[in-house]
């Protein structure tokens, strides 16, 4: 069975709805799961929907998901600006992280321009509030479906190339012949 996709929502998520609505609407971090899980049923992807206010458990579960996840959307809430412990624990797994953001950071405070995450993510997406969300599974189906071919055509050749390496006193005559 494939493996979910991890959605990790930062500090502050959880009050969604009431917090500062004029930035980031009124939709509850429950409304955004459902949204986020109807869409990636659609894309025929599991996804496992969380959200702490603590650095330590985001990067347990940036951890833990190596091996028993596809990859990450990750919303790290004001921890994107700050954290290079979770900017860390994202390179130890190695997985696709796809970043996402309700509000446009680029057009807020100078100190929410810079993002310890984003040289490690396939993307960005941010400004489009909770539509995000949606963009952001549609972006991971597109990279782990890439990635899926990549795999694929890298196993095509290696066993295409795996004859060869058998007969090579074949391969030498075949160079003989030519000259
Ligand atoms: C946020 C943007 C961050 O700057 C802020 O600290 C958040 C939410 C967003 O989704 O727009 O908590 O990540």
């Amino acid at each position: 069975m494939d493996l979910p996709v991890l959605v990790l929502n930062g500090p502050n998520l959880n009050m969604l709805g009431t917090r500062e609505p004029d930035v980031y609407g009124t939709e509850t971090l429950a409304d955004i799961r459902a949204k986020t899980e109807g869409r990636a049923a659609e894309r025929g992807l599991d996804v496992d929907f969380r959200q702490s206010n603590a650095e330590h458990e985001l990067i347990e579960w940036i951890q833990a998901a190596k091996g028993s996840s596809a990859g990450i959307i990750l919303n790290a809430g004001a921890f994107t600006h700050t954290s290079l412990a979770i900017a860390d624990a994202i390179a130890a797994v190695g997985l696709p992280v796809v970043e996402v953001h309700l509000s446009n950071i680029f057009r807020r405070e100078h100190f929410r321009h810079h993002s310890h995450m984003s040289r490690l993510a396939e993307g960005v997406i941010c400004g489009f509030g909770s539509e995000g969300y949606v963009l952001a599974i549609d972006a991971m189906a597109h990279v782990l479906s890439r990635r899926g071919k990549r795999k694929e055509r890298r196993g095509a050749r290696t066993a295409a190339a795996r004859p060869a390496r058998a007969t090579r006193g074949g391969a030498k005559d075949t160079k003989k012949k030519r000259s």
